[in-house]
């Protein structure tokens, strides 16, 4: 019998969300570490194109299945059919303005969705999840940087959401001893993959700072609209932990690899840079990433928006044994590449 060495340790991965922005990403990251990818998306936010570019970038075929999983049945059918190794979670709705005016929409997707997944994986017997959680549920942090030590207190419907699936997650894992799962909080993810292939595609305006600013660069907007200069920070406008998707997208391979040798009870782990850095500073790390001049004002604060946040990353290295390796101008460079190849995201693909 033949055995190919680097296919030996491979798992077959079920990925939800796998569609999305971070979720092709890390796709490919994964099958960079053997595993054999399988997508589930119900497509409400992503293009059936990123599946197509990833499995490109990636050389191999990612099994697209169209479901929802607010879908009970339809999620059991799916571990019915094919056996999985693990799973890891990326399916949200995760807007926070709109989960502030739909709350029973992000509760019934993002919490509800969780429960038919997790009850599925425990009628089939998968054992091992790894779950995108976010910075969000920290709120307005006493200090920085936060450790995954810091009071959690969300501020938001969305946030409620995270902070519910990461207690569903930790509960599942204290019934079922076996059952291990690493739940991932992100910071602010921008970039995007360096071939400029696939990327974030927001739908409508954007709520974040860097596909604004990406859209502004490329003539979509006029104008930056910096939301406060009054903040008790370097430059008086927010700070934030900005994390390449690239270097997100690893960890998720390293926090798979590292479930397929040890036991995690719901450990949790932050992925940031561990440095903060200012809406100025971005966009000026933008224009010279860009060639482009990106026209801003200040304008009043955002409701909900806190001075300063950034990571302490530190567990992530000693867990899984990552840690980031991209700045914040290879974030900018990357970010500019998908935007100008891409002016009008994945339906001009
Ligand atoms: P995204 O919207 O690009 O990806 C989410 C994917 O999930 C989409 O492809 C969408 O179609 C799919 N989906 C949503 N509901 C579904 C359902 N009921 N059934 C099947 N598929 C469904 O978002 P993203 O930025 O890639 O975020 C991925 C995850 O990371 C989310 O859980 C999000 O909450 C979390 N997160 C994101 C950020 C960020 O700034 N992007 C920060 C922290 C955490
Ligand atoms: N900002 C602007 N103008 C904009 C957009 C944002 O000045 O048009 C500023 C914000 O005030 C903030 C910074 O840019 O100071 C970053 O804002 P983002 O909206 O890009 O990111 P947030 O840190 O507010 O929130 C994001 C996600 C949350 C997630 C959080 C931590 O939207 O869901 O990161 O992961 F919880």
């Amino acid at each position: 019998m033949t055995i190919i060495s680097n296919k030996i340790n491979a798992m077959k991965i079920l990925v939800t969300g796998g569609a999305g922005y971070i979720g092709s990403h890390s796709c490919i990251e994964l099958a960079a570490s053997n595993h054999q990818v399988v997508i589930l998306d119900n497509l409400c936010n992503a293009s059936p194109f990123s599946v197509a570019r990833a499995e490109k970038l990636a050389e191999t075929r990612f099994r697209l299945l169209q479901v929802d999983l607010r879908d009970a049945q339809a999620v059991h059918q799916v571990f019915e059919r094919e056996r999985f190794d693990a799973v890891v979670h990326f399916a949200a709705l995760k807007a926070v303005g709109e989960s502030v005016e739909q709350p029973l929409d992000y509760f019934d997707n993002n919490v509800g969705g969780s429960i038919h997944l997790l009850q599925a994986m425990r009628a089939h017997g998968c054992k091992r999840l790894v779950f995108s959680s976010s910075a969000t549920v920290y709120g307005n942090p006493d200090s920085v940087p936060v450790n995954e030590d810091a009071p959690l207190r969300v501020t938001n419907p969305y946030g409620r959401t995270k902070l519910m699936m990461e207690d569903m997650i930790r509960d599942t894992c204290a019934a079922d001893p076996e059952f291990s799962a690493i739940l991932l909080r992100y910071f602010n993810p921008v970039g995007a993959h360096p071939s400029g292939e696939i990327g974030e595609d927001p739908r409508g305006i954007p709520n974040n700072l860097m596909p604004y600013i990406c859209q502004v660069a490329v003539g979509r907007r006029e104008c930056l609209s910096v939301f406060g200069g009054d903040w008790p920070t370097v430059d008086g406008t927010g700070v934030r932990d900005y994390i390449h998707v690239v270097d997100l997208a690893r960890a998720h391979a390293h926090a798979i690899n590292t479930l397929e040798h040890a036991h995690h009870a719901a450990t949790t782990l932050n992925l940031g840079t561990g440095q903060g850095v200012s809406v100025l500073q971005l966009v000026r790390a933008f224009e010279q990433a860009s060639g482009r001049k990106v026209p801003y004002e200040i304008v009043a604060r955002r409701a909900g928006d806190v001075a300063e946040v950034y990571a302490d990353p530190q567990r992530a290295r000693d867990v899984i044994g990552w840690q980031a390796t991209r700045g914040v101008d290879a974030m900018c460079a990357d970010a500019w590449r998908w935007q100008s190849q891409n002016p009008d995201g994945y339906i001009s693909a």
